[in-house]
């Protein structure tokens, strides 16, 4: 197949790109490096030994996808090409509105016109909000978010299924991601946050590698087992295969379909620090701050759909999460500037 990457430079789409092509697909990358390099794209090419089509644009450009697409029809889109800063979109809510919302219409109308029928989605678990009990399933409902960036997700994903729902030729696929970490094994390609990061595994890798003074853990009074926040890590690589099995699984079927994309095991911060120690032989050090507003103490995936309906598990372990992502961190102190 030939997929279209909407955002294909990014963390996730870069690590997707790669297994997409070793898995014998094309791919073709849209994306206007906002928040991403064209470094990601040379290194795309590197690792998976294939030289790759990429264009800058912005994908709310109709005229500029459309025209893409013309030249290099595809089979399936998947769509990364999004703002993703819980905090920043408090700030910059129209922004963000107009970004993801915007994003999201134009593939729409340039698939139609191109007679594309299949798009994945990356969504998140942000969806469930704040009400659904944990681990989180698919059949829930959708939740009250606590932030614009959650209520993008949550109208995109509307948008979506109200497009499946008109027409009876589209196949869609959401994707709800827990906590993406890690890297590529290679230590070439990993997540490359501009200025302070905001979430907690390139600030520790920051932290052991000199670039910043130390963590601080929001939070040490939640009701879980350690005091600390428990998420559902997930290493980008499992991720990018699950990519791989969704944007084949829309070739064969239609409608909407939704998936948990995480590994079913919830893990706290400090775990997640005392496995980085353990794992790059690197001291984190770290104090405890106060709770981060809007954060939930603990939720983790019901991840049992994904692997009965695309065969798609989780298989590497939280220490493998922590090498590749200090493995990167180490050999690209400054990301791709390095
Ligand atoms: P990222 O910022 O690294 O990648 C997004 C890419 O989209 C970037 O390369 C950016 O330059 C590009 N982009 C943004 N707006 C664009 C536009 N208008 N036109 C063209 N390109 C544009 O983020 P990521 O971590 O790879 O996330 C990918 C997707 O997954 C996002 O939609 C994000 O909301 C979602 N997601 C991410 C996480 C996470 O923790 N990383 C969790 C859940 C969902
Ligand atoms: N944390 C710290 N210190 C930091 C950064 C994070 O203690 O400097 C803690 C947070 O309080 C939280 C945990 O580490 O308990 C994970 O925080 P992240 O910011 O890495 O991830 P979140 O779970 O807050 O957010 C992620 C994605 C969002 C998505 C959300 C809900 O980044 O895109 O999950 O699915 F919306």
């Amino acid at each position: 197949m030939r997929i279209l990457l909407a955002g294909g430079a990014g963390y996730i789409g870069s690590h997707t790109a790669v297994e997409l092509i070793l898995a014998g697909h094309d791919v073709v990358i849209v994306d206007n490096y906002s928040n991403s390099s064209p470094e990601a794209v040379e290194r795309i090419e590197e690792v998976s030994g294939r030289s790759v089509v990429a264009y800058e644009a912005d994908v709310r450009d109709h005229d500029a996808v459309c025209s893409i697409m013309r030249e290099y029809p595809v089979d399936c889109v998947v769509h990364f090409a999004g703002l993703k800063a819980v905090g920043e979109s408090v700030r910059k809510p129209v922004e963000y509105y107009r970004n993801n919302i915007d994003t999201t219409l134009t593939l729409l109308e340039c698939m139609r016109e191109r007679g594309v029928h299949n798009i994945v989605f990356s969504s998140s678990a942000t969806v469930y909000g704040e009400e659904n009990p944990y681990p989180y399933v698919e059949t829930m409902p959708r939740g009250r978010c606590s932030n614009p960036y959650g209520w993008t997700k949550f109208m995109m994903e509307q948008i979506l299924e109200d497009a499946a729902r008109a027409d009876a030729e589209l196949s869609v696929v959401l994707l709800r991601y827990f906590n993406p970490i890690g890297a590529h094994p290679s230590g070439r390609m990993g997540e490359d946050p501009q200025g302070i990061p905001n979430n907690l595994m390139p600030y520790v890798a920051q932290v052991a590698v000199g670039r910043r003074d130390h963590l601080t853990i929001f939070g040490n009074d939640y009701p879980t087992p350690d005091g600390t926040c428990r998420r559902d890590y997930i290493h980008v690589m499992d991720l990018a295969a699950g990519h791989v099995k969704a944007v084949e699984y829309t070739a064969a079927h239609k409608g909407t379909e939704i998936f948990n994309l995480g590994t079913g095991t919830p893990c706290s911060v400090l775990e997640i620090v005392r496995a980085f120690e353990e794992n790059s032989g690197v001291p984190v050090k770290y104090e405890f701050g106060p709770r981060r507003d809007g954060d939930l103490a603990e939720f983790w995936a019901d991840a049992d759909k994904a692997r009965d309906e695309l065969g798609w598990t989780a298989a590497r372990t939280l220490s493998d999460m922590c090498r590749d992502s200090w493995n990167w961190q180490r050999q690209n102190p400054k990301g791709y500037e390095s």
